[in-house]
């Protein structure tokens, strides 16, 4: 039976620092196995699996050297069969992440390209440098630097948009698609329901030109034939079957485009992610800036999607966090002594929007950003490069730490916080071997086993998140209508399906405000709160709303 993926949700795993089953310091499938039990009580429908393939790691598996194997970092084949029929067994289906836009220089088709071989030579993009002698155009890595790397034999460059073991696919090349074709092919036989394809709206250049007003990305992002090769790839793979779902994540990309990769009748792919809203505290598409995050624009954004994306019969992946971003309480939340409550606020506001939920390990139980304080503390490559380019640009070394602090992608790949032991639980604490990387220090307060039994807890909060959405149609289905749009600090919406009704009301900040609704809330009751109870507002329908409060009302019309 296809399973309704309105009304799932979807839990990523990075299984790198999710657990460690062996005491080597890197979390592994059998890890993975071991909290099924775990991800079963919070109630969820999928795990993505951030990936575990062959790779040099250059970028935590997202150079992938060979789609067919797994990493024996992670583990075996048996372990990953295993961890499918596991999850199956407790209703839990496999999402894999099918890394598309490039390969790992190591990969066996780069390797023959380097060779010589004309045939792979065509699966990636070599071009000639211009005659002045610079690269054939100016366009930017997405980890800093020029996107093109010389290779002195040929007297060519290729192109890699992101880091320079990262070569880009050439999807203009027929046998290349065919290639790919047959990976998902290989892991639908295995079982697997879910596909979320990274950066795959990059997958058409348009042309190699340089761009006089930014960063290369308008000749790439959302290119000539994308629609096209997703639709193929959907009918020649994973559109044949039924229970498949599928999310593209989308880089910088125009809600126009979303509304076919992820139309209801494109048959392109069940949904998409989008990341405007995750830019609102970046100075344009700037990201290693100090800004605070711009209310308004985030309330806009998201609405716009929210209400763009239904009238367009389009689905939108909704979520705050990922392996690449920042832990959203510590991003729009608070740490401190509002902790629970923001956290709990954040959780609500996206989990009773249309679309299908996605919740990053950890944002369960409230994790908040890194403790690091030195820039060796930090693993991930991209913020390395910024730290150095920052402090190429002239801002002292600590300035540029503060920023990296901020941004980093390692603040959500931080060690899984199960419990106040050494390693937190995410790897034995009489394991001679540290974790890969650094354990934040709030794991003695804020860790799992300290929340699945506590009704009140932040995880217990998200299980009825997940619960409501199976329960209320309206959830699942509802059409979105926002509410309080020009309110400063207040995010409130209403979901309205046949007969249900639902109003979701949050104090985005840690201040209480009023709002004047003008909302008739007879008849409705409070079904979730972040307080003890719900705070129902006035009789002409003024709130006074306590810090991060948030609340969802409901009613059944007859
Ligand atoms: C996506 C991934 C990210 C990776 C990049 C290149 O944005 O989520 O982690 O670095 O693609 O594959």
């Amino acid at each position: 039976m296809a399973q309704d993926f309105k009304k799932s949700t979807v839990y990523q795993i990075y299984p790198k620092s999710f657990c460690d089953s062996n005491g080597d310091g890197f979390g592994d499938l059998r890890g993975v196995i071991g909290k099924l039990d775990y991800l079963q009580k919070l109630g969820v429908d999928y795990i993505w699996m951030t990936p575990f393939f062959v790779s040099p790691q250059n970028d935590n598996g997202y150079d992938v050297e060979d789609y067919y194997n797994i990493d024996p970092r992670y583990g075996t084949m048996e372990d990953l069969e295993e961890l499918i029929a596991e999850a199956g067994k407790r209703g839990i289906r496999l999402m894999f992440d099918m890394v598309f836009n490039h390969v790992s220089s190591r990969h066996e088709w780069f390797r023959k390209a380097m060779e010589g071989d004309s045939y792979y030579k065509d699966f990636f993009f070599f071009r000639k440098g211009k005659e002045n002698g610079e690269p054939p155009t100016n366009w930017e890595s997405k980890f800093g630097g020029n996107a093109w790397e010389y290779v002195e034999k040929f007297d060519e460059y290729y192109l890699h948009l992101f880091h320079v073991t990262q070569p880009d696919l050439n999807w203009d090349n027929e046998n290349v698609r065919k290639e790919l074709q047959k990976v998902i092919r290989f892991w639908m036989e295995k079982g697997v329901k879910g596909f979320r394809f990274d950066v795959v709206n990059l997958i058409s250049k348009s042309c190699f030109e340089d761009d006089e007003t930014g960063d290369g990305r308008k000749y790439y992002t959302d290119g000539p034939n994308v629609h096209k090769y997703l639709h193929e790839l959907n009918q020649a793979t994973f559109g044949t079957d039924a229970e498949i779902i599928t999310v593209g994540e989308m880089s910088s990309t125009s809600i126009e485009n979303c509304y076919s990769y992820a139309g209801a009748d494109t048959q392109e792919l069940s949904m998409v992610f989008s990341f405007h809203h995750l830019k609102v505290d970046f100075m344009g598409n700037e990201k290693w800036v100090l800004v605070p995050a711009d209310f308004g624009k985030l309330k806009d954004i998201l609405f716009t999607w929210q209400t763009k994306m239904e009238e367009h019969h389009a689905w939108n992946a909704v979520f705050w966090c990922n392996h690449d971003q920042p832990r959203p309480v510590s991003r729009f939340g608070n740490e401190g002594s509002l902790w629970k409550e923001s956290a709990k606020m954040l959780g609500t506001v996206i989990h009773c929007m249309r679309g299908t939920p996605y919740i990053y390990q950890g944002e369960e139980i409230g994790m908040t950003n890194t403790d690091f304080t030195d820039i060796s503390q930090f693993r991930d490559v991209e913020s390395l490069n910024y730290y150095q380019i920052l402090q190429d640009k002239g801002l002292a070394a600590r300035d540029a730490l503060r920023i990296v602090q901020i941004h980093s992608r390692d603040n959500g790949r931080t060690p899984m916080q199960w419990d106040d032991s050494k390693y937190a639980g995410f790897t034995d604490a009489a394991s001679e071997q540290e974790p890969w990387i650094g354990v934040n220090a709030n794991h003695d307060r804020i860790n799992a086993a300290s929340q699945v039994e506590d009704e009140d807890s932040i995880f217990n909060h998200y299980r009825k998140l997940v619960r409501m959405r199976k329960e209320l149609d309206v959830i699942a289905y509802g059409s979105f209508l926002p509410l309080a749009e020009k309110h400063p600090s207040v995010l409130a919406y209403r979901r309205t399906y046949e007969k249900q009704d639902l109003i979701v009301v949050n104090n985005f900040y840690g201040k209480e405000c009023t709002w004047k609704s003008g909302l008739d809330m007879e008849g409705y009751r409070c079904i979730l709160s972040n307080y003890a109870d719900g705070n129902p507002a006035s009789e002409d329908g003024v709130w006074t709303l306590r810090p991060y409060e948030s609340m969802v009302w409901y009613k059944e019309r007859t």
